[in-house]
């Protein structure tokens, strides 16, 4: 295997590597084939338990390791659930003279011998005992969304701005694996969402440079000034959430005066459709639509099973807003199917597109799938009525000449296959969700029109690109032979950008990652630019575009 000597200059800047990286992708030796390169891993959308729908302000370590070990003896670990997150409530707003937290020791008392009462160390160190992971919360402006209690007193203060690099620390510290960043105090001070995120996320990775712990990142800010047009690596990070919509329900508390509240299945809907913003998911990034209301009361178990099917094929983070202690059996089926699951955590990470409407409230979804060929397609019914839903191979990016495999992934069984196009009935607010394999043409490779190797001001550019789909798939092969993830904007028709995430692929070797850019306007002539703000070292061999 040939190597290449890497001199690093700056964290962006591989003048030596660059060279011959250009040399290896402009010379004139024949292209890799397309299909030869690997999709690399790229971080998947995370999956837990999160306090708040349930528990509201009244948050507190027992009933964190209650929850904790449900998510064990349900055997929700086994399937994937990791995080244990304690949302707001679980610091009043008050700071030491120093600037530290103060810590409620009743509330979070000491949990093994040699522990302090006060110390949020204790429950972490409880859920990491059980091989989960502990996720916290904060807000990022001055008073946090405890100015508007949902149960209890108000608390001001509750928010971290002026002290984010304080709190990140101390979260990263006491050990937490994930932290979510509500806005009730940015979005009363009118602050720039894109700009404080940002500055949170150099909070983060300086707490993590410090402690050598990451901190996954979760945006809460509602789709207030549209996070998916800049959550994206937002402040440098290698992965994040941003959420996309208000909450689908306040929290229904049993035994509080709240214990009466109901989700309901238009609300859920909506946050599925506020949700879709297929341009921004990929490489790790991913819409939040909220946490789900599966288990709680006001969902049938049908309407359970059509909400966790529409995270799924929306890549959603899948974090359970149920008490896990109380699960049906019913509600545990739907929150385990491995199947689903492995939809939502396909490995190419992309999110679902509306491809067809057969009629007014018949839509047919479809999520790009790793395996090639292979997509998730649900048929939904938005309205009163039962109906067949239909679609062709080709809404679905298949060829309509090939016969297609069908499994049904709730009912784990394999359908009989279609030519061409196929059918179901659906019963009125009722989905049906399938996973189809059939033949895809085969993508059209573009080589740049200008450029190769990406350097500051001089970008790489595909024009006249064509696609039948809409929102088609655009694999990209690449080379970054860095030690360090790159991120480089990417703007289709000179719309927004949003930054894609290239993984190392070692000195020698092609990789793809694979994004789904917004062609609906442009027909045949479409303009794909990936600039990068300073040297990168990285190598964009060519597109392939469904
Ligand atoms: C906002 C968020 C919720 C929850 C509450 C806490 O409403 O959207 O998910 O964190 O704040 O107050």
């Amino acid at each position: 295997m040939r190597k290449l000597q890497v001199r690093k200059t700056s964290p962006c800047a591989l003048a030596i590597l660059a060279t011959l990286v250009a040399i290896l992708l402009c010379g004139s030796a024949p292209m890799h084939a397309q299909n030869t390169a690997r999709q690399i891993p790229i971080p998947l959308p995370p999956m837990g338990w999160s306090s708040w729908n349930s528990f509201s302000n009244t948050i507190d370590s027992q009933i964190t390791q209650k929850q904790a070990k449900a998510m064990i003896s349900t055997g929700m670990s086994k399937v994937g659930y990791q995080y244990v997150n304690i949302d707001e409530g679980w610091w009043l707003g008050q700071r030491h003279e120093d600037g530290s937290f103060v810590v409620d020791p009743n509330a979070w008392p000491a949990l093994a011998p040699g522990e302090k009462a006060g110390d949020m160390s204790n429950i972490v160190r409880y859920i990491h005992s059980l091989g989960l992971k502990a996720g916290i919360y904060t807000d990022a402006g001055e008073s946090g969304c405890s100015m508007y209690p949902d149960l209890g007193p108000v608390y001001m203060h509750t928010g971290s701005e002026g002290h984010y690099e304080q709190d990140f620390l101390q979260f990263a510290k006491w050990g937490f694996d994930y932290v979510k960043v509500d806005w009730c105090g940015g979005d009363k001070e009118n602050l720039s969402a894109a700009v404080q995120y940002a500055e949170i996320a150099r909070a983060i990775a300086l707490a993590e440079a410090k402690t050598g712990h990451h901190l996954y990142y979760s945006i809460c800010n509602w789709g207030k000034q549209s996070p998916w047009t800049w959550a994206p690596n937002v402040g440098g990070v290698a992965a994040d959430i941003w959420r996309t919509s208000g909450d689908i329900v306040a929290p229904i508390v049993a035994n509080s005066k709240n214990a009466d509240r109901k989700a309901s299945f238009p609300g859920m809907l909506s946050n599925f459709d506020q949700g879709i913003h297929p341009e921004a998911e990929h490489t790790g990034f991913y819409n939040d639509p909220d946490m789900m209301v599966i288990g709680m009361p006001g969902l049938t178990d049908t309407q359970n099973r059509v909400h966790f099917s529409l995270w799924a094929i929306s890549g959603a983070p899948l974090l359970v807003g149920a008490d896990l202690t109380t699960l049906s059996e019913a509600t545990l089926a739907t929150l385990t199917n491995p199947e689903v699951i492995a939809i939502d955590q396909d490995a190419l990470g992309l999110q679902s597109v509306k491809v067809a409407e057969s009629g007014a409230g018949l839509e047919v979804w479809s999520k790009p799938l790793s395996k090639p060929g292979e997509r998730a397609v649900l048929l939904l019914n938005r309205t009163a009525e039962a109906k067949a839903i239909s679609f062709l191979s080709h809404d679905i990016g298949l060829l309509d000449s090939s016969p297609a495999t069908v499994r049904d992934p709730w009912a784990h069984k394999d359908l009989e296959p279609f030519t061409g196009s196929d059918s179901a009935n659906v019963p009125a607010g009722d989905a049906v969700l399938l996973v189809i394999r059939g033949a895809e043409p085969k993508p059209t490779v573009y080589k740049p029109t200008r450029g190769a190797e990406l350097k500051a001001n001089h970008p790489v550019e595909f024009t006249h690109v064509a696609s039948a789909a809409r929102v088609p798939r655009v694999q990209i092969a690449y080379m970054n032979p860095d030690k360090a993830t790159r991120f480089v904007e990417l703007r289709v028709n000179g719309g927004t950008a949003t930054k894609v995430a290239f993984p190392p692929t070692g000195a020698s070797s092609l990789a793809t990652v694979t994004v789904e850019s917004p062609f609906e306007k442009t027909g045949a002539n479409n303009e794909l630019n990936f600039s990068a703000s300073c040297d990168s070292g990285l190598g964009i061999q060519s597109i392939a575009v469904e």
